[in-house]
């Protein structure tokens, strides 16, 4: 199983301080039985250019790699990209998505969604490439029920973050989501070794223990389709 969402890389955005937390991170991950993760720093056009992020995104993987060593789990390199206007037709988003996919990690914005940004989404799947959208769990207030079947809807990919099962005020309402079929990656979104700490393994067992072991090997299916192969079933 792969976690979709985090913020593992040290010192490029408000994740991990350094890269011995990013060690412990990994080690976490690793206990839980989660094979790969992607590493997904925010990626803010207003704040930086695509070039000048993936160079630093560059520096910080070598770093945390070469600290690493050969142990698991395996990073993927990828971006949260930040819902800005103009985003379809920004030339470099196939640059920001997850390596070796058309998979674009989009984050969007924290209030009633407008048509135009509906629209951008469009714009970006008739580019060819695959919207998923981050944390889907966190825009449920903001928006209408309408509005978010609507977003679903679309050819998109839906992420929602390990804690939308893990908190108690959510768990039914996340339960209820993934049984639809409608969550295809999920996601610690971690930050740090505490009030964001990986947390994907303790979500999936919620998961398989509520929904049955068919509600993970769905999960695994996406990933499948998603171009990245069973090795990663969790032993
Ligand atoms: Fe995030």
């Amino acid at each position: 199983m792969i976690d979709f969402h985090s913020h593992v890389l040290p010192g490029i955005d408000d994740g991990s301080d350094s890269v011995s937390t990013s060690l412990t991170m990994l080690e976490m991950w690793r206990e839980q039985g989660i094979p790969r993760v992607c590493a997904t720093p925010h990626f803010v056009a207003e704040r930086t250019t695509p070039a000048r992020f993936l160079q630093k995104r560059d520096e910080a993987f070598n770093e945390l790699r070469a600290a690493a060593g050969d142990g698991g789990p395996e990073l993927l390199l990828g971006a949260e990209v930040r819902f800005f206007d103009g985003i379809s037709a920004a030339d470099e988003l196939p640059m920001l998505c997850l390596e070796g996919t058309q998979l674009l990690l989009i984050e969007m914005p924290f209030t009633r969604w407008t048509e135009r940004m509906l629209g951008e989404i469009t714009e970006i799947c008739r580019r060819g490439l695959i919207p998923v959208a981050a944390h889907l769990e966190r825009y449920l207030s903001f928006n209408p029920k309408k509005i978010i079947r609507r977003f679903m809807d679309m050819d998109i990919l839906i992420q929602c973050n390990a804690e939308f099962f893990l908190e108690r005020r959510t768990e039914r309402k996340a339960l209820a989501l993934m049984r639809e079929g409608r969550i295809h990656f999920l996601g610690s979104d971690a930050h740090n070794l505490t009030s964001r700490a990986p947390n994907l393994g303790p979500a999936l067992a919620l998961i398989e223990k509520k929904l049955g072991r068919e509600a993970v090997e769905r999960l695994l299916r996406v990933e499948e389709k998603a171009g990245f192969g069973r090795e990663s079933v969790p032993q």
